[in-house]
């Protein structure tokens, strides 16, 4: 993190929260925080924001119309996407990231809900939409927008992880804060119809066992998925948390491979070829092989293993309100199913505590994790351990690394350590 957004991070105490610490200091129960500004009145320090009038409750608020659609109040506007300029040449072919570090619970708002696009977001009205399915089937066809909102609809959440997330950390740690070495996911509601109801419309043919898919924009993010996949879960997506999809996340209609990396989630999505082979030779941008530790080259690892990462404490979210009671927040997911536990280390990983889950794990969706501490004011080397319901657990940096040796860029699902200094702010490391 630059100085220049170390700057636009929110002021530290307001006088409310000081009074509240030193409230805890004396020794009150986690349980009464709220009760902290009481308490300053009980010392007898007058709180101005509780005796004196404030501006705005002696005026009008804005009436209804100032926001026919709301955007968060200014206050949060360091609650943004944010790109890494060295990363990539050119913004058109580029990747930004998702606040993770200031966001809580599971769903990720569209407006702060990471992009990347190999030839960057186009504008496709619903009018001029059309998506063909052809190849190996009984009967071609072509539907019109307004023909997808004629089958049935299901709801579904799920994350998408770029494989590229963390990519940048296998040879040591390097970008101070979860939003840049965490942020390439989001965690949205989706609204539309199955593959598999398309599909059958169409009929496949018994040769048919790949799905060729393409977007309408000029990368066209070509991509060959096995035709189990197709007919097991993927979907044809025309909402995100319940509103038309933005136009950088695929409007008006996406493709959703849920638990798979991010790049087979065709935006824009144009057609779907049923073939009998994968078509590779078509995928442009599909050069998403693995470097393995003995320079081979896995080829295809299309599920994304389970992650979690702590979000707060994190470099961009230090802890302002010193020792006490403190809540460790992060995510955790995983491309093969729900996630079973988290647990948390505040000591590089000798010991670990099962962290609380705000809710059962969802199958290939993000998943909230709390622990609730009495933070002592010492340093610590903060950790995050997700298991999965096929009981696969997260692998260190170095269990990984010695598979995949260090000039891997896709797939990097290790432990994240945050050390979190006396002061509270902190900082991304690795421990050996
Ligand atoms: N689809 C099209 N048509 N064009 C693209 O450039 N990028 C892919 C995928 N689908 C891409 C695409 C990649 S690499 C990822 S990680 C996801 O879209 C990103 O989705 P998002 O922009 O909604 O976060
Ligand atoms: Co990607």
């Amino acid at each position: 993190m630059d100085e220049k957004e170390r700057a636009t991070l929110p002021a530290t105490d307001s006088g409310l929260a000081l009074n509240r610490r030193n409230f805890l200091r004396g020794g009150a129960a986690a349980g009464a925080l709220v009760a902290g500004a009481a308490a300053a009145k009980a010392e007898g320090t007058p709180d101005p924001l509780i005796t004196e009038k404030q501006p705005w409750a002696t005026g009008w608020g804005d009436g209804v119309d100032a926001t026919p659609y709301g955007l968060p109040i200014r206050f949060e506007g360091d609650v943004i996407r944010r790109n890494v300029e060295w990363l990539t040449a050119d913004v058109i072919s580029s990747i930004n990231f998702t606040p993770i570090h200031a966001l809580d619970g599971t769903i990720t708002p569209a407006g702060c809900a990471f992009e990347r696009h190999h030839s960057g977001a186009i504008e496709l009205a619903k009018e001029d939409y059309r998506l063909m399915i052809h190849g190996l089937v009984d009967k071609p066809l072509v539907f019109t927008y307004e023909d997808l909102e004629r089958f049935p609809r299901v709801n579904r959440t799920y994350f998408l992880e770029c494989a590229a997330n963390t990519g940048m950390e296998w040879a040591g740690a390097q970008l101070n804060g979860a939003q840049f070495t965490h942020g390439m996911i989001h965690n949205m509601e989706y609204s539309g119809v199955t593959l598999r109801t398309l599909l059958e419309e169409a009929g496949v043919k018994p040769e048919g066992k790949w799905i060729y898919v393409e977007g309408a924009d000029a990368s066209s993010n070509g991509r060959s998925i096995p035709i189990e996949k197709a007919l097991d879960d993927c979907l044809v997506a025309f909402k995100a948390n319940g509103e038309a999809l933005r136009k950088e996340h695929g409007y008006p209609v996406r493709l959703c491979v849920p638990g798979w990396e991010g790049n087979m989630w065709v935006k824009w999505l144009r057609r779907v070829e049923v073939t009998d082979q994968a078509v590779e030779s078509r995928e442009e941008t599909s050069k998403y092989t693995d470097t393995l530790a003995d320079g081979t080259s896995r080829k295809w690892t299309w599920v994304m293993d389970a992650k979690s990462v702590v979000t707060s404490p994190s470099p961009q979210s230090p802890i302002k309100h010193g020792k006490g009671p403190l809540v460790i927040t992060g995510l955790a997911w995983s491309g093969r199913g729900a996630i079973t536990a988290v647990d948390v280390s505040i000591d590089g990983g000798k010991t670990w505590t099962e962290a609380r889950l705000a809710a059962p794990g969802q199958k290939m969706a993000l998943t909230r994790f709390y622990l609730d501490i009495e933070w002592d004011g010492s340093e610590m080397l903060l950790q995050s351990r997700a298991t999965d319901e096929t009981g696969y657990v997260q692998p260190t940096k170095k269990q990984l690394r010695d598979v995949r040796g260090e000039n891997s860029v896709y797939h990097n699902n290790c432990i994240q350590t945050w050390w979190v200094k006396e002061n509270g702010e902190a900082e991304n490391v690795e421990v050996s």
